[in-house]
């Protein structure tokens, strides 16, 4: 029995730990689509949730004007957010990350204009 103890890597043949790899690989990349698709799934973005979360104590509780449906182009959002903008603290990548302010920007952009 010896020999069997130290047997596990090196015993497999090469086209067979090419296989193994390959399987791993596989499973790898599948269990990745399937957490993309999860994360498609929700219809809150995360963009939105951080405007619900963080911007909306201020933008929909009378401390700053409505910003929904105001037809700002995205980069207005993105620059009013980094930048701040009077009595508007600035929010730092620390605060949102480039990714959700684009998300949150993109959001917001798009939310209809009232008549
Ligand atoms: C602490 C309260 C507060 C928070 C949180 C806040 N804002 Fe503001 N924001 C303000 C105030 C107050 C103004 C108005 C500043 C002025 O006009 O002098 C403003 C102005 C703006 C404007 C310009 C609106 C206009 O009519 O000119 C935009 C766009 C904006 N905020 C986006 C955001 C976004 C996006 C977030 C979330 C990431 C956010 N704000 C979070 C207080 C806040």
């Amino acid at each position: 029995m010896q020999a069997f103890e130290h047997s596990g890597e090196t015993s497999m043949n090469p086209s067979a730990r090419k296989l193994a790899t390959g399987l791993a690989i596989g499973a790898m990349l599948a269990g990745m689509a399937s957490v993309a698709v999860a994360q498609e799934a929700p219809k809150v973005g995360k963009g939105q949730r951080f405007y619900e979360t963080v911007c909306a104590k201020c933008h929909e509780g009378g401390i700053g004007p409505v910003i929904k449906g105001r037809g700002f182009p995205e980069m207005t959002y993105m620059v009013i957010v980094r930048n701040g903008f009077n009595a508007m603290p600035a929010f730092r990548v620390s605060d949102i990350d480039d990714e959700t302010l684009k998300d949150l920007a993109s959001y917001l952009s798009k939310t209809p204009v009232k008549p």
